[in-house]
């Protein structure tokens, strides 16, 4: 099969497109035709080796195609069935694999998909939208009454949160980008857009100054200790990823005396501890994406070949907010 596969972790020219050999299913799997592959700023640190993935390695952790062959004691699914389904099951050792015309994934991480589902679309929400879901719903349990502070909104993760969180509905969903640039990718359904530098001012006074009661993190560095001094009492800031390169130590005094909750959630990380949590994930997104519901934006749709540029863009901001790999017929 044609893949784009990392033999020396390094810079984006490292992946390269080969021919290897034929992803197989084992006990509890299937292997899925794969038509579409998500790309996230988080393949870029496995590409770059921050992972210790073992070379040769098939970045890739999200796919949507075509069930391929099922492995043993796998009744759910049949050969020809459209799916989507998670590869960052890492708990079970390694996986990946989705920048590849052949993927094999855990039944349990797929998810039978309508036979008029947009693959592509659907390719490019499940990461985002379970991290989103599954942090904003079991981990903040976001109510109706609560303001939400999402930095990165004009990324993947950042885009989906904020919708998510609009569509609960939260009282108000506040999105914070770099730079004006940025705004256009701002989720319609935010209520508000703070350019990153004026943060605390603007959400004061967007509050009252009594500040946003759950933040969205995908970003961390200087924006995370900004926004976390701007967290209600009571409030959860959901640490989710690094995209600034910079992790930032918080005050545990500011914690306690604020009564404030810092909380973090790795999907990869989780996924195969509680595989009914992403599974209900799974298809509450995928059905709101499908039905309209959740309107996230088509994605930008790229052959396999165009991959290290996509990479290339992630890493310098300036990539739509979502890339999908073009790969099967
Ligand atoms: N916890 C989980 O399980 C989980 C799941 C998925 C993703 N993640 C993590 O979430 C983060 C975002 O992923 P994503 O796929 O949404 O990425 P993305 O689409 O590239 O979005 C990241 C956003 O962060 C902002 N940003 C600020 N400083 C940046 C910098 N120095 N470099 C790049 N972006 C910067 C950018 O917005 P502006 O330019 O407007 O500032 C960008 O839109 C990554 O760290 C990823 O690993 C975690």
């Amino acid at each position: 099969m044609r893949a784009a596969v990392v033999k020396v972790p390094g810079p984006a020219e490292s992946l390269q497109i080969a021919e290897v050999s034929d992803a197989t299913p084992g006990e509890g799997e299937l292997s899925i035709e794969v038509r579409f592959a998500g790309v996230g700023f988080v393949d870029t640190l496995f590409r770059a080796g921050a992972f210790g993935l073992p070379t040769p390695f098939v970045p890739g952790i999200e796919v949507t195609g075509h069930v391929r062959e099922v492995g043993a004691g796998v009744s759910e699914f049949t050969v020809g069935q459209p799916v989507g389904a998670l590869l960052n099951d890492f708990g079970r050792g390694v996986r990946a694999g989705g920048y590849a015309e052949i993927a094999v994934a855990h039944a349990s991480m797929t998810i039978p998909l309508p036979e008029d589902a947009d693959l592509a679309r659907v390719a490019g929400v499940l990461v985002n939208g379970v991290t989103a879901w599954m942090s904003l719903h079991h981990l903040a349990r976001l109510r109706v009454e609560d303001d939400v502070l999402v930095l990165g909104a004009s990324g993947g993760l950042g885009g989906i949160a904020s919708r998510l969180a609009a569509v609960h509905p939260a009282s108000r969903v506040i999105g914070v980008v770099g730079s004006d640039a940025k705004r256009p990718f701002v989720a319609d359904e935010c209520t508000d857009v703070i350019v990153g530098a004026d943060l605390a001012a603007m959400v004061d006074e967007m509050t009252d100054g009594r500040g946003v009661d759950v933040i969205v993190d995908p970003v961390g560095g200087e924006l995370r200790g900004q926004a976390f001094e701007r967290l209600a009492p009571f409030g959860r800031l959901l640490v989710l990823g690094n995209a600034s390169g910079q992790d930032r130590a918080l005050s545990g005094d500011a914690a306690f005396y604020g009564t404030r909750q810092v909380m973090g959630f790795s999907l990869g990380g989780v996924a195969h501890l509680v595989p009914d949590q992403v599974r209900t994930a799974l298809a509450a997104v995928v059905g709101l994406t499908h039905r309209g519901v959740l309107r996230e934006p088509a994605p930008s749709v790229v052959p396999l070949t165009d991959v290290a540029e996509v990479h290339r863009a992630l890493e310098n901001r300036s990539a739509s907010p979502k890339t999908v790999l073009a790969i099967g017929a």
